[in-house]
């Protein structure tokens, strides 16, 4: 078993203290001794990243006399769900034990057994849930059926960063749509290309790696026709064994090279969405290479997250130009924001910026972010935040 360096100290020593018997331990160190158990969890559900869709990320771990004895990730749809890997680690040892989760356990059948169940069986005596299951087929009932069972129940131990670590998940379940994630890197004066379109490289190495990471926890990414046309990018997570996320590239005239590195599907898959019957050479030529090709009436953002969330897709990354971007926000089709901003300035009139034309004449149009943050990122500036959701 692997141990995790972040909280090991804390966790060593209240185990001792557990195991010499230490009956009255504070309640601040029980709950440290939680908060740490569940960044354990959060730990190996991210190990998973990506990889998951339409099921959520979900990391456990068994403890039973201040000591780990059981772990499991949930490593994708279609095979079993942590908990069940965590108990299956822990054997015997799980009787009487205390079982820490991110996300409640499930308790209804559906391509495997409820984990509520396999709980009860175990005789486990505690479990500590990151948060409630906003699917309605569980929101709940799973806690409710251990309280049944008279097992101790605690519930919103790091509740912050494990609704962060499945906002996806939560938002596909809440509006039956990918959370859309629009990510552009612009200079100080706001500029994501000069005015001749030349765009490489707008950050520094660590902003672009970070983009790395982000993409390998997106099921996809999307750019428009132009961009392909203007920057031929690659859009991989470029890490070894990690996810890449299914390329998406819209375009309406299907007017793009026959040379550019989104038809080299070896490394990662793609897709094309276009309208009907539009330039059927190039989409034979397309399929020929091994991308997919499909037909979209109209082809708008709106229809393309609904298509993507039929595909079971959790989030979506928009990594277009400034005229599409503008065409997703309108189409609610983007809520979170990550903008990435070099402290350079490149000038020019007709230089693009991240967002196109939204219609808007006065300043009290503007879209004004919530849950705004930001931090450094080598020697640029990283702001996250996420719109108001239409209705
Ligand atoms: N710094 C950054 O973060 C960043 C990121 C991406 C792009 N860029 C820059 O942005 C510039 C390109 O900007 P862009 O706004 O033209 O971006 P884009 O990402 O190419 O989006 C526009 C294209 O999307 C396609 N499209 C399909 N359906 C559409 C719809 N319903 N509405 C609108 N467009 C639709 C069209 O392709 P077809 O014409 O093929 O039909 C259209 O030309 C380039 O200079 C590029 O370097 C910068």
């Amino acid at each position: 078993m692997e141990t995790f360096p972040a909280d090991a100290q804390a966790i060593a020593s209240l185990a001792n203290r557990q195991q010499q018997g230490a009956k009255q331990l504070e309640n601040s160190e029980v709950q440290e001794f939680d908060r740490a158990m569940m960044r354990r969890c959060i730990e190996l559900a991210r190990r998973a990243l990506g990889k998951t869709a339409p099921n959520p990320l979900v990391g456990s771990v068994i403890v039973r006399d201040g000591k780990i004895v059981g772990e499991g990730f949930h490593p994708g749809a279609g095979q079993p769900h942590a908990e069940v890997f965590a108990l299956r680690e822990a054997g015997e040892l799980a009787e009487g034990a205390t079982v820490y989760v991110n996300l409640e356990p499930c308790n209804h059948y559906g391509r495997t057994p409820p984990c509520s169940e396999a709980l009860v069986k175990a005789k486990v005596a505690k479990v500590v849930a990151g948060m409630v299951d906003p699917n309605p087929l569980v929101a709940g009932t799973g806690l409710t059926r251990l309280r049944e069972a008279g097992i101790e129940v605690v519930a919103g131990v790091e509740g912050e960063a494990c609704q962060k670590l499945n906002e996806a998940f939560v938002h596909r379940i809440l509006y039956r749509r990918p959370l859309g994630i629009l990510k552009y890197a612009m200079t100080l004066d706001g500029k994501i290309a000069t005015s001749s379109g030349h765009s490489a490289w707008v950050t520094g190495e660590e902003a672009r790696s970070e983009v790395h990471r982000v993409r390998v926890g997106c099921d996809a990414v999307i750019v428009g026709g132009n961009t392909v046309r203007l920057d031929n990018p690659l859009l991989t997570s470029h890490q070894p064994d990690r996810n890449n996320p299914l390329r998406v590239v819209m375009s309406r005239t299907l007017d793009l090279p026959k040379s550019a590195w989104l038809w080299e599907t070896s490394v990662a898959a793609t897709l094309v969405l276009t309208e009907p019957g539009v330039n059927p050479e190039f989409q034979e030529f397309l399929i020929a290479k091994g991308v997919e090709v499909v037909e979209l009436s109209p082809l708008t953002p709106t229809n393309v997250m609904a298509y993507l969330y039929d595909r079971s897709f959790l989030s979506v990354l928009w990594e277009c130009g400034g005229t599409l971007a503008a065409k997703a926000i309108a189409e609610g089709a983007v809520q979170k924001i990550m903008a990435f901003i070099a402290p350079k300035i490149v000038g020019g009139q007709a230089a693009p910026t991240p967002v196109g034309d939204l219609g808007f004449s006065a300043m009290t149009d503007a879209l004004t972010l919530e849950r705004v943050s930001w931090r450094a990122v080598g020697a640029d500036c990283l702001v996250e935040g996420y719109l108001k959701i239409k209705d």
